[in-house]
C-alpha cells in the first residue's frame, strides 16, 4: 500500500496528519458509479461522512447527488458543486433557520423526522408561498446488527416516524397544503456488514411504499439511505462489494414504475482512502504492558473512542520483532487509545504510525479539546506528483 518513497515523503510532514489517497476515492467512485446504473440507482453521497471540499469536488463531479443534515452542509455541497436539485436535506432536529434556507435553494428533497417537523416546513413554505417537496424518513423497527451507537432502525432511537404517525399522515393527507409528499426515506444504521440486514429491510419497505400508494399518494421516489460497512480488519480490501448491495435491494424491493431509487453512501465512499499519519511520541512500559503514545489522539479520531472501533494499525518505519503494544493518543482521557495489545514491530520515539480507514468520520469529528490544532491534510495526486515541495492544503 505505501512505497518506500511515499514513506520517505510522509515522513518529513509534520505529524499528525491526514493522508487521502485521491486515485482510490476516484476507484471507489467508479465503481459505485458502474453497480448503481446497473439499476438506474441514483446516489447522494452522505456528506457527513467527510465534508473535505477537495473530496467533495471530485465526488461531485461523478454527477452524484448530496445527502446533507445541516445548512452548513448543504452550503458546503453547493460550494463544491452538488446541483441543487441532486440535494436531500435529513435530520432529525432542523431548526427555522435551517429550514428557511433550504426553502430558498429548491433542493431535490427535505426528509422529515417527526409530525411536529412536517407542520413547521408546512407553515414555513406557507409563509413564503412555496409547495416544497418532502419525504417521510420512516422508522421501519429493524435491528441493523452493528454497533449500539450506530444503529438507527429500532423503535427506540429518535429517527424517523413510527407506524402511528404514519398513520395519522394518511388519515390527514389533505392537511398540509404546502408540502408535496412525494417520498419515503430509511436509514437503519451505519457500518452494516450482515447484508441481510438490508433484505430484510426491503420488506419493510415494499409495505410502506405499498400502504402509501394505495392510499392515494403520489410517492415518487424512494431513499434506502446508507449504512454499506467496510472492511476496518483488512483495509488493503479496500472498494466495498457495491455490486452485491445493490444487488440484494434489485432482488428485494418491489420494484415500480413511476420512481426513482435512491442511496446515501457515506463510509463505503470515503472511508477507505484516509489515513491518518502520526509519530511515537513515546513508549512506556509496566509490568503489564508497553504503551506507544502517538501524538494523535481522539481529537483526530475520535471512532475508537466513541465506538470501540478498530482501525488497522502498521508502523511505517520498524520491521523489528512483533511484540504487544497499547497504543494509546496524548489526550487526557482514559479512552484516548486506538487499541489494546496488538501485535507490533518492535517501535520506538518517531516511528512514523499509519490508522488505517479513517477517510470517513475522522477529520469531521475531530475536535479542538485540549485546545490542540486541527491536523493538517495531504492529498496524494499533490504528494506524488511534486519531487521536491510538499503540499500543505
Ligand atoms: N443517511 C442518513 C440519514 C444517515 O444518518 C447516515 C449516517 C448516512 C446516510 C450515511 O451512512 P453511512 O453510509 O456512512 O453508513 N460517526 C459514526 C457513523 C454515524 C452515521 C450517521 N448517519 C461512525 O463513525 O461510525
Amino acid at each position: 500500500m505505501f512505497s518506500i518513497e511515499l514513506i520517505n515523503k510522509l515522513k518529513q510532514i509534520n505529524t499528525p496528519f491526514y493522508y487521502y489517497d485521491t486515485a482510490l476515492l476516484h476507484k471507489t467512485l467508479m465503481s459505485v458509479l458502474e453497480a448503481a446504473n446497473q439499476y438506474n440507482y441514483l446516489i447522494h453521497y452522505a456528506i457527513k461522512a467527510n465534508a473535505n471540499e477537495k473530496l467533495l469536488r471530485i465526488i461531485s463531479h461523478y454527477g452524484f447527488g448530496a445527502d446533507c443534515v445541516s445548512g452548513h452542509e448543504i452550503k458546503r455541497a453547493l460550494k463544491c458543486g452538488f446541483k441543487k436539485t441532486q440535494i436531500v436535506f435529513a435530520g432529525v432536529g432542523k431548526t427555522d433557520d435551517e429550514i428557511n434556507y433550504a426553502l430558498s435553494q429548491d433542493i431535490f428533497c427535505i426528509n422529515c423526522e417527526s409530525l411536529q417537523e412536517i407542520e413547521i416546513i408546512n407553515k414555513l413554505a406557507l409563509k413564503i408561498g412555496k409547495k416544497q417537496r418532502i419525504a417521510l424518513r420512516i422508522n421501519p423497527d429493524i435491528e441493523a446488527k452493528t454497533h449500539v451507537n450506530i444503529s438507527t432502525g429500532t423503535k427506540s432511537a429518535k429517527f424517523g416516524l413510527s407506524s402511528n404517525e404514519l398513520e395519522f399522515i394518511i388519515s390527514n393527507k389533505d392537511s398540509f397544503s404546502n408540502l408535496l409528499i412525494e417520498g419515503i426515506h430509511f436509514h437503519i444504521g451505519s457500518q452494516i456488514t450482515d447484508l441481510n440486514v438490508f433484505a430484510h429491510l426491503c420488506v419493510k419497505v415494499n409495505s410502506v411504499n405499498k400502504r402509501l400508494l394505495e392510499s392515494g399518494f403520489k410517492i415518487g421516489h424512494v431513499n434506502f439511505g446508507g449504512g454499506l460497512g467496510i472492511n476496518y480488519d483488512d483495509p488493503e480490501n479496500q472498494i466495498p462489494d457495491f455490486k452485491k448491495y445493490f444487488a440484494i435491494f434489485n432482488k428485494n424491493f418491489v420494484h415500480t414504475i413511476n420512481q426513482s431509487f435512491h442511496f446515501e453512501p457515506g463510509r463505503s465512499i470515503t472511508g477507505q482512502c484516509g489515513i491518518l499519519l502520526s509519530k511515537v511520541l513515546y513508549v512506556k512500559s509496566n509490568e503489564k504492558i508497553k504503551t506507544i503514545i502517538l501524538d494523535a489522539g481522539l481529537t483526530e479520531l475520535l471512532r475508537p473512542a466513541l465506538y470501540e472501533a478498530n482501525h488497522k494499525i502498521m508502523n511505517l518505519s520498524s520491521k523489528g520483532i512483533e511484540t504487544l503494544y497499547d497504543v494509546a493518543g496524548p489526550i487526557c482521557e482514559t479512552t484516548d487509545y486506538f487499541g489494546r495489545s496488538l501485535k507490533l514491530p518492535e517501535t520506538k520515539r518517531g516511528d512514523l504510525i499509519a490508522i488505517f480507514s479513517a477517510g470517513a468520520y475522522g477529520e469531521v469529528m475531530a475536535s479542538r479539546y485540549n485546545l490542540r490544532s486541527f491536523a493538517k491534510k495531504y492529498y496524494s495526486s499533490k504528494l506524488l506528483d511534486e519531487s521536491n515541495k510538499l503540499n500543505i492544503v
